[in-house]
């Protein structure tokens, strides 16, 4: 199939369109390049030795999406172009409703009117809030504690609305748990601007010393060690979960929300001690306050992926540390 990509050139946009074409599939990226580089495309070509079609837009440029998916012929969208801060999220409430919300609604107006009706959406474990039971799995109440995983939640309403008023569209919503490592080329990976909020990022960058020391943001919390616990989930095995779900829509018709984890979760401690390992050496660390907002643990009940996409994560968190590694140095490099 022909596949778009909004975010094509992101963290997850990238590694998902290596994943598309190794499945077989035929892709076209659609990116304006706000939270990503043109290079990354460069690196993509490298990779599967294809020039890779690139669009540069915005997803609220309907008209553009429009002319788009009939220039080139799409057969299916996967949805990843979005804001993903969850701290800046409750700082600009309004940008994250907008570009989340509304630029979902603009690109499902372009589809409908060009009779694309296959989509998957790239959501979030955070449409969970307090768990009430773990590991999550997809009948857990939806109750997001903030701003992000409530614009990730009314998108998952409108898609499901969508599809009961027409029964043509195919709809997967994938909801990610914490996405992290690279591809084993080590040419593309996690690469914020900036100084990192999330984890994994944040300890490469301690680790090539260009930041001085990792802050653990508590470890008094009700887990093995103290330190939060998450799954973690590599981002080539996330990528897989996408090609599966679209070749799901092939024979499903509907409209479901599918976790996207491993079903394990490790602790901050865990990861710093996997990342060492790989490293050789010792990651500077110190324990400071709780982040606002933080929960102590949550982990996916995946179990539906295997059921529904034939799908399983299984890369190991030692592989989701070592390829960020091989990419960090790949980036210290300017490879
Ligand atoms: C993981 C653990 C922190 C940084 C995720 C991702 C992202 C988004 C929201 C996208 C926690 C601890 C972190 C640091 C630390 N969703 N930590 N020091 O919080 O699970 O949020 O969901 O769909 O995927 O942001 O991920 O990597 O920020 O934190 O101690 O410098 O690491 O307290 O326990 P989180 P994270």
């Amino acid at each position: 199939m022909i596949i778009l990509l909004t975010g094509g050139t992101g963290y997850i946009g990238s590694h998902t369109a290596i994943a598309a074409i190794a499945a077989g599939h035929q892709v076209v990226l659609y990116d304006n390049l706000s939270n990503s580089h043109a290079q990354v495309i460069e690196k993509m070509h490298t990779i599967t030795h294809q020039k890779i079609p690139f669009v540069q837009g915005d997803v609220l440029n309907t008209e553009l999406l429009y002319k788009t998916l009939v220039e080139y012929k799409i057969d299916a969208v996967i949805h990843l172009a979005g804001l993903k801060s969850v701290k800046d999220s409750s700082e600009y409430p309004i940008n994250y409703y907008h570009n989340n919300v509304s630029g979902t609604i603009s690109l499902l107006q372009a589809m409908s009117r060009a009779g694309v009706k296959k989509l998957v959406f790239s959501s979030s474990a955070t449409v969970y809030g307090e768990p009430q039971y773990l590991p999550y799995d997809e009948n857990h109440p939806t109750t997001p504690i903030n701003v992000y995983g409530r614009t990730k939640l009314q998108i998952e309403e409108v898609l499901r609305d969508l599809v009961d008023s027409d029964s043509t569209w195919r709809i997967l919503a994938l909801r990610y748990f914490n996405p992290v490592g690279a591809h084993a080329s080590g040419l593309i990976g996690e690469n914020p601007q900036g100084i990192p909020n999330n984890l994994m990022p944040y300890v490469a960058q301690v680790a090539a010393k260009e930041l001085p020391i990792l802050h653990i943001f508590g470890d008094d919390y009700a887990t093995k060690d103290g330190t939060g616990e998450r799954d973690y989930i590599h981002v080539m095995d996330l990528a897989e979960g996408h090609t599966a779900a679209i070749d799901y829509l092939i024979n499903h018709e509907g409209f479901r929300c599918i976790n996207l984890g491993t079903g394990s979760a490790f602790s901050v401690l865990d990861l710093v001690k996997s990342f060492e390992h790989v490293l050789g050496s010792k990651i500077p660390y110190q324990i400071s306050p709780r982040r606002h907002g933080d929960l102590p643990k949550y982990f996916a009940d995946a179990s539906l992926a295997h059921e529904l996409l034939n799908w399983k994560a299984h890369r190991s968190l030692l592989d989701m540390c070592h390829t960020t590694w091989i990419f960090k140095k790949n980036s210290k490099k300017g490879s």
